[in-house]
């Protein structure tokens, strides 16, 4: 059984003020949570928003790590810096920092091994663009990811894939839920045939792409997806606690 796992990506939004006052008001919505409940913030926000979500069932992300354990690497921040202020999991590779900043499946792949080695949790996020789905290149595009990004990874099930057709980010253009599923189960079978022995029977993969309150429960119903990786959906706490309640 994989437990399910819902994840706001609150990318560059809310400063911490107005973060403390978003999970201030989700706390109650998601008491009774039956999934990991995670939200992923800026990385200015981690104290105020730590000490907010004391004594809930709200986990605490960040939205990247560096690779080095330390050094001359200015406007970065470490694993270790992260681990020291109660965070659990980590966005690595999302498609915004691979086409804004540079981010390449080479790096993707040192941040998932330095956040792993630190005990942080990554969500690795891949995914095909429209140009590449339109041109039938999904399957190869996700092969190049795997082989690439999950390289050196002893224990798969120690991180998260979510899987984002780029496409589908902050469109309103969701995948459907056959073909979420198509690719999860394309990914995990990819995993399972490249990693053998590397537990991706019980590795945990999202989907992400304009997943909101009302196409969660088609999407989660769907037997390979095991969450979902939330944007604009997860700004609202109402939103945000109707995902994290897909199965009521
Ligand atoms: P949206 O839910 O806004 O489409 O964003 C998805 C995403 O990029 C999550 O990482």
């Amino acid at each position: 059984m994989r437990k399910p796992i819902i994840a706001g990506n609150w990318k560059m939004n809310n400063t911490a003020s107005e973060g403390v006052e978003l999970v201030k008001a989700l706390k109650p919505l998601v008491k009774d949570a039956k999934c990991e409940v995670v939200v992923c913030v800026p990385a200015i926000d981690i104290p105020a928003v730590k000490k907010a979500i004391h004594g809930s069932k709200i986990r605490l992300g960040a939205q990247n790590v560096h690779f080095a354990e330390k050094g001359a690497y200015t406007g970065e921040i470490s694993a270790n810096m992260l681990k020291e202020y109660g965070v659990q999991y980590v966005i690595i590779g999302h498609s915004e920092r691979r086409a804004y900043f540079g981010e390449t499946d080479e790096t993707v792949n040192k941040r998932t091994l330095a956040a792993l080695n630190a005990g942080l949790t990554p969500i690795v996020c891949i995914g095909e663009s429209l140009e590449e789905r339109e041109s039938g290149l999904t399957q190869k595009v996700l092969d190049r990811q795997i082989a690439a990004d999950f390289a050196g990874v002893e224990d798969l099930s120690k991180l998260v894939i979510a899987y984002e057709p780029i496409w589908a980010i902050g469109t309103g253009k969701t995948a459907t839920d056959e073909q979420a599923n198509e690719a999860i189960a394309y990914i995990r079978k990819r995993c399972k045939k490249l990693y053998p022995g590397k537990n991706a029977g019980r590795m945990r993969i999202q989907y992400g792409g304009s997943m909101n309150a009302k196409n969660c429960k088609g999407l989660m119903a769907q037997p390979e997806i095991d969450g979902g990786l939330i944007g604009g959906a997860s700004l609202k706490p109402a939103d945000f606690a109707a995902i994290v309640h897909f199965d009521k």
